[in-house]
């Protein structure tokens, strides 16, 4: 595949999926075929999905595997791609066919799902979070500085991807809002809930409950966390510190991305929280969290000089 046609490829992904040139022109051997697998077949993934099916014809990919450990939604997703079905993730990266994975599983399992494709040689588009705690995010950051130069990686925040992105950079570092002296990223989703879910009986035969628990901690099935239904079920489990990291991590994911992407700020340090009491089970629905920086940022002025402010 040549780098226009790749450029094509994101101007072609549409709303649910935008891969970068960058990320896919670093791919080895990317004038041949490209052989994705895509891990989780839910409603992120499905998306993906008919996205890739769209483009393969014209951009040259064949999507070989698809894997979920809920069977109604495997054979969704067979029937979508033609892809060869695994319920097991670990079999489908055992597949030497396979360059590039992409991973649209719940947020417990990005960091190890991520971790075991580099370690098979698979380029990786992981849906955001990069992982669940940031001890975590800091493995999969290490992993990924080690493999940078061998393996094309994104993190599917597609957004990230779109111009007005880099347009909003773009207008902040030429001065259009005057001096930046604060960056406020807000979210709206209330999705309050008590506390882990109690036992429910026995989780559907044709669900792994245990897969899909994988590196989490136990707990008892209760189908509010996975109705399996043909949206996104995102909203049913990532309250549950477990499973995902709440708002910050979902919509969070997109809103700071776009202030951070702006000002060039390095990571934080430290972070000053306040909202709803901490509760070691869920995720707040209130919270003001603060990065503080050492430097106003009015004296960084966001332009590019000036290497920008630092945080503690
Ligand atoms: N970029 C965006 O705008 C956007 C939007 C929605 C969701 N997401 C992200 O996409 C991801 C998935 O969200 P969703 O709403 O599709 O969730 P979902 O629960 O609908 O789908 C996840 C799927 O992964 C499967 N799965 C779980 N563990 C697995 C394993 N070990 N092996 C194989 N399959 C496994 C589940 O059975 C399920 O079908 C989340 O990380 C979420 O943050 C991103």
């Amino acid at each position: 595949m040549d780098s226009l046609t790749r450029r094509e490829f994101v101007a072609a992904a549409g709303a649910a999926t935008a891969w970068t040139a960058h990320s896919y022109s670093q791919i080895l051997g990317a004038n041949e075929r490209l052989r994705i697998g895509v891990i989780g077949a839910g409603g992120m993934a499905t998306a993906h999905m008919h996205t890739l099916v769209k483009m393969r014809e014209k951009d040259n990919l064949a999507i070989l595997a698809v894997c979920d450990l809920y069977q109604p939604r495997l054979d969704k997703a067979v029937q979508i791609t033609g892809g060869q079905p695994y319920k097991e993730y670990r079999r489908l990266l055992e597949n030497k066919d396979i360059d590039y994975v992409v991973i649209g599983t719940p947020e417990h399992w990005h960091a190890q799902m991520t971790l075991d494709a580099a370690d098979t040689g698979k380029h990786i588009y992981c849906e955001k979070p990069l992982g669940n705690t940031v001890e975590e995010t800091r493995v999969v950051r290490a992993n990924y500085l080690k493999n940078k130069t061998k393996l094309a990686t994104q993190v599917g925040t597609q957004r990230h991807a779109y111009e007005n992105f880099n347009r909003v950079r773009e207008m902040v570092r030429d001065g259009a809002i005057g001096d930046l002296v604060e960056v406020c990223a807000w979210g709206d989703r209330k999705l309050g809930k008590p506390g882990y879910l109690p036992a429910a009986g026995d989780p559907p035969a044709d669900f792994h409950w245990d897969l899909w628990l994988g590196p989490s901690p136990a707990h008892p099935w209760n189908p509010e966390y996975f109705s399996g239904s043909s949206g996104m079920n995102c909203l049913q489990w990532n309250m549950y510190w477990d499973f995902g990291s709440g708002q910050v991590g979902d919509m969070g994911s997109h809103t700071m991305d776009l202030a951070w992407n702006a000002i060039d700020a390095d990571l934080p340090t430290t972070a000053e929280g306040k909202g709803d009491p901490f509760n070691p089970d869920v995720t707040p629905v209130k919270l003001e969290t603060i990065f503080p920086a050492i430097e106003p940022i009015r004296a960084a002025r966001c332009k590019p000089e000036i290497q920008v402010f630092e945080l503690k």
